[in-house]
């Protein structure tokens, strides 16, 4: 959606019609949102802007045809190794020389899905935030590998979505989530141990450390499952560290199909 906006030609691959459907569908309701804000005096200008991103914007169901004509290649798959090291593998055999190919990740190793390819010098990470369109930040990871020419190109794109650019390390987490996800966890602890309830501890950091969501809010925003893979990751890199260990409640919640605002139901339940 970003990148569209902003005036790149993007195409979104999924796995199936339906699910790139739905997520057009959240794609034209983001986007009004955002134009009622941008171009709050010029309704017409606002729908020229819609029409224009639009048709910015194609779908597929087929990474391996459309990644031929692409100079970036961004991917936000499902949060384990195994499957994006595959994806990657595969894509690099289809996509011309200069593409460079990017992982959201938020947690996992960005070194070793380089290392899937042939092309580690044009590979990076690119860490987006949830809900992209509002949030300004990028992280820009940086491998060993990872070219100082393609570096900045990640770095120039960043700008040219409208996003605020940081670099970090390959280090597990980078900055946000490195600092985020064990504290969102300690809420969930403070919870499971009865200290204080869910709604006094979002209400808490709401209003006590000026956060825009509390924990609890956070969690189910971003889905139980993401955070759980982030957990569980960290937790097996680092079974000591008492940051990275697992919570039941959380795992229960997972287990139940309980996984946040996108299913109705997370810590908190949603019409
Ligand atoms: N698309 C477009 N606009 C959106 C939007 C979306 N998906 N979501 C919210 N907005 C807009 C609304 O339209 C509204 O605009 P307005 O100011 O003109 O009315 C504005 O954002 C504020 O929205 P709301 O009034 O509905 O609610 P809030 O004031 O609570 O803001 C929020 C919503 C921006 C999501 C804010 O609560 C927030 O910043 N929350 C914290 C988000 C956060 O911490 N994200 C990081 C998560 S970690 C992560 O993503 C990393 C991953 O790897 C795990």
């Amino acid at each position: 959606q970003v990148a569209a906006a902003s005036g790149h030609t993007v195409v979104l691959v999924d796995q199936s019609d339906e699910i790139l459907k739905k997520s057009t569908k959240g794609i034209e309701e983001s986007l009004k949102r955002v134009t009622k804000k941008k171009f709050a005096d010029k309704p017409e200008a606002g729908a020229e802007f819609i029409e224009k991103t639009l048709k910015n914007l194609t779908t597929s169901t087929d990474a391996a045809s459309v990644v031929h004509s692409t100079d970036l290649v961004i991917e936000a798959i499902v949060e384990n190794l195994e499957v994006k090291n595959d994806l990657f593998k595969r894509l690099d055999k289809f996509a011309p020389e200069h593409t460079i190919f990017a992982s959201n990740t938020s947690s996992l190793q960005v070194t070793t899905m380089a290392n899937a390819t042939t092309r580690q010098d044009r590979f990076g990470g690119l860490h987006f935030f949830n809900p992209v369109p509002m949030m300004k930040l990028v992280e820009v990871i940086k491998t060993p590998m990872t070219s100082q020419k393609t570096f900045e190109s990640l770095v120039d794109f960043s700008k040219a979505v409208g996003k605020s650019p940081v670099s970090c390390k390959d280090t597990p987490g980078f900055i946000v989530n490195r600092l985020l996800v064990p504290y969102m966890m300690e809420a969930v602890r403070l919870f499971e141990r009865g200290d204080a309830s869910k709604e006094d501890i979002d209400v808490a950091m709401k209003l006590g450390a000026g956060y825009p969501m509390g924990p609890f809010e956070l969690l189910d925003y971003v889905g139980l499952d993401t955070s759980k893979y982030i957990i569980d990751g960290w937790h097996s890199l680092e079974p000591n560290n008492p940051l990275f260990a697992p919570s039941p409640l959380l795992n229960k919640l997972v287990e139940e199909k309980k996984l946040g605002k996108k299913t109705g139901e997370g810590f908190y339940k949603y019409k």
